[in-house]
């Protein structure tokens, strides 16, 4: 079947199966970023942000999202262009193999938007549905804080 998505602010008809998940659908359509982990909703690699939301597209069937804002790790910066967040995540080293990150910096990106100025309380709560195998957790605690105080220098 034909569904309307809207992702990253354009509107793509996509051929679709009445069962498939979105993380399927989108990965197809070429937006990479969002991975495969658990697909059980535990790990978070699979997360975008939906009506500035993030979600676990290996949860969400496709034709639930039709119509609403579906944003993807590709709307936010380019490899020459990173977004703020992006590049506070790597200024304070908590990139390790990258398959958790686009999760993690949607997930942020989230929490900035709502909170600007979050306590670590609150960071530790928001990124509490994305798991990351490498880091430890620590800088990428230290990212998001640094991630807000780029934005606020803006
Ligand atoms: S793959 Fe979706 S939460 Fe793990
Ligand atoms: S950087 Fe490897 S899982 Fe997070």
């Amino acid at each position: 079947m034909k569904i309307t998505l809207k992702i990253n602010g354009k509107m793509r008809v996509v051929e679709a199966g009445p069962g498939e998940i979105l993380l399927d659908v989108l990965r197809r359509e070429g937006y990479k970023g969002a991975k495969f982990g658990c697909g059980h909703g535990f790990c978070g690699a699979c997360t975008v942000l939906l009506d500035g939301r993030p979600v676990n597209s290996c949860l969400l069937l496709v034709g639930v999202v039709e119509g609403r804002e579906i944003t993807t790790i590709e709307a936010l910066g380019s490899v020459d262009k990173l977004h703020p967040i992006q590049e506070a995540y790597l200024d304070a080293g908590a990139v390790q193999c990258g398959y958790c990150t686009p999760g993690f910096i949607l997930s942020t990106k989230a929490l900035l938007d709502e909170k600007p100025e979050p306590t670590e309380e609150e960071i530790k709560q928001a990124l509490d549905g994305n798991y990351c195998r490498c880091t430890g957790y620590v800088k990428i605690i230290d990212a998001v804080k640094l991630a807000a105080k780029k934005r606020k220098k803006r």
